[in-house]
């Protein structure tokens, strides 16, 4: 199963119109990623990272060039069907948060598992397992707005893991973290990278955590450069 092609992106630009001017942001982005691989993405602020995960995960279309989600082209799929595609194989950790605020911890995790047809009484259960793996084994019944702010990013962490996609792409996932749970986090995501093949795509500012990605880049006047200091693996 290595060297499926589990993301891909071809010739994606990204602009914005502000007025009279417009803005390009994403300027001739390709990039493969395929099963067990890990991606690391670093940048400025404002140099378009979050905007490159949103359109790699089809939440955000690219003004023009070509996004695939495990060999189906979003731009050829209706919403629901996009939608569809995007719930089978992408996990997504925003930059903030975006946790359900009226639900608990576990039903936040549980949610995606209904939505993929389990029973909601397997869902909790193994909502329960996802995030006693983060650590939250003792915040279940928290609401969001009961949780820390490094609680919340691991309610979101097993909440986009918990489907056992193949790719997750994470906006700095372990920023709000103590380096304690940030390891904790890391170790659970090689985890899985061993037991189940999942890619992952990560945006950090944290130049060691990016070392430890199979493949780094650098987002930079709109292009993605490789970092030559990475492990190859
Ligand atoms: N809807 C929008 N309309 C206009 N400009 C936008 C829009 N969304 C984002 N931008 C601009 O695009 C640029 C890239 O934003 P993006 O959020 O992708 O940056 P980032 O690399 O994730 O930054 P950070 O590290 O601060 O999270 C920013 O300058 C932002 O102002
Ligand atoms: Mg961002």
């Amino acid at each position: 199963m290595s060297n499926q092609l589990v993301l891909s992106c071809q010739n994606v630009r990204k602009s914005y119109v502000q007025g009279k001017e417009t803005i390009d942001i994403l300027r001739g982005i390709d990039l493969d990623v395929v099963a067990g691989e890990t991606l690391a993405i670093v940048g400025a602020s404002g140099s378009g990272k979050s905007t490159l995960l949103n359109i790699l995960g089809a939440l955000d279309a690219p003004t023009s060039g070509e996004v695939s989600i495990a060999g189906q082209k979003a731009a050829s799929l209706k919403e629901k069907a996009k939608a569809k595609l995007r719930n089978a194989h992408v996990g997504f950790v925003y930059q903030f948060h975006h946790l359900l605020p009226e639900f608990t911890a576990l039903e936040n995790v549980a949610m995606p598992l209904v939505i993929k047809g389990e029973s909601p009484a397997r869902a909790q259960k193994e909502a329960a397992t996802w995030l006693e793996r983060v650590g939250l084994g003792h915040r279940l019944s928290h609401k969001p707005g009961q949780l820390s702010g490094g609680e919340r990013q691991r309610v979101a962490i097993a909440r986009a893991i918990a489907p056992r996609p193949s790719c997750v792409l994470m906006d700095e996932p372990t920023g709000n973290l103590d380096p304690e749970s940030a390891d904790s986090v890391q170790a659970l995501l090689w985890e899985l990278v061993k037991d189940n093949q999942t890619a992952f795509v990560l945006v950090t500012h944290d130049p060691a955590l990016a070392r430890e990605m199979s493949k780094s880049y650098r987002l930079q006047d709109g292009h993605l450069i490789r970092e030559v200091d990475s492990l190859s693996m």
